[in-house]
């Protein structure tokens, strides 16, 4: 097991900050239980991985309720956010066991739960689990999508904002 660096109060501090810098574009990550209880959360860790293949990453608390349908599942799905859904983005920020009773979804290939007003969707196989720290980055090659014309939800200095437009032609339906 490697070992990780100490940290310090200034260093969280201007890891705070900096962060608190950084404008990004919001998610709901979604899930399935064994079950075939829905899970889902709200993040900002979104990012592209590679292009070839196509893949994204996107890091996990290992203590959210979402955890294990996110970093042991077979598929999941990434719903991009528009400017309209910062109560959906507190929504599934919150630790609610009732989530999916409060927003229009639907079920993907008879297997991962998907916002169906979201910006878009990136459905992804998932490739790959490692946990570092008390996350995990979990690897998705992306296998299907849709997207819409709207503007972005956007996190900057701890507040959800408008973003600062939307990609002409770019209307793909949602994947059933
Ligand atoms: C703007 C924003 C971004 C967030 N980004 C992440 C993230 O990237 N990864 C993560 O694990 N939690 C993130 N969170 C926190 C989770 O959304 C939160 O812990 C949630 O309650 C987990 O839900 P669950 O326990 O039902 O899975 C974020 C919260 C907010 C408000």
């Amino acid at each position: 097991m490697p070992t990780q660096p100490k940290s310090t109060p200034e260093v969280e501090a201007i890891f705070r900050r900096s962060m608190a810098a950084l404008a990004a574009g919001v998610s709901v990550v979604t899930g399935m239980d064994p079950d075939g209880s829905p899970r889902g959360l709200t993040v900002t860790s979104l990012a592209s991985y590679s292009a070839n293949p196509p893949s994204v990453i996107v890091c996990v608390d290992e203590t959210c309720n979402s955890y294990g349908a996110l970093a042991a599942g077979k598929h999941f799905a990434v719903n991009l956010l528009h400017a309209g859904q910062p109560e959906v983005a507190k929504l599934f920020a919150s630790g609610a066991a009732d989530k999916f009773d409060h927003v229009n979804w639907t079920v993907w290939n008879g297997c991962t739960p998907l916002l169906v007003d979201a910006l878009g969707v990136i459905i992804c196989s998932r490739a790959t689990t490692t946990v570092h720290g008390d996350h995990a980055i979990v690897i998705g090659d992306v296998i299907d999508g849709s997207i819409r014309p709207a503007p972005p939800l956007v996190y900057w200095n701890r507040n959800f904002h408008e973003g600062p437009g939307h990609l002409a032609g770019s209307e793909r339906q949602c994947p059933q």
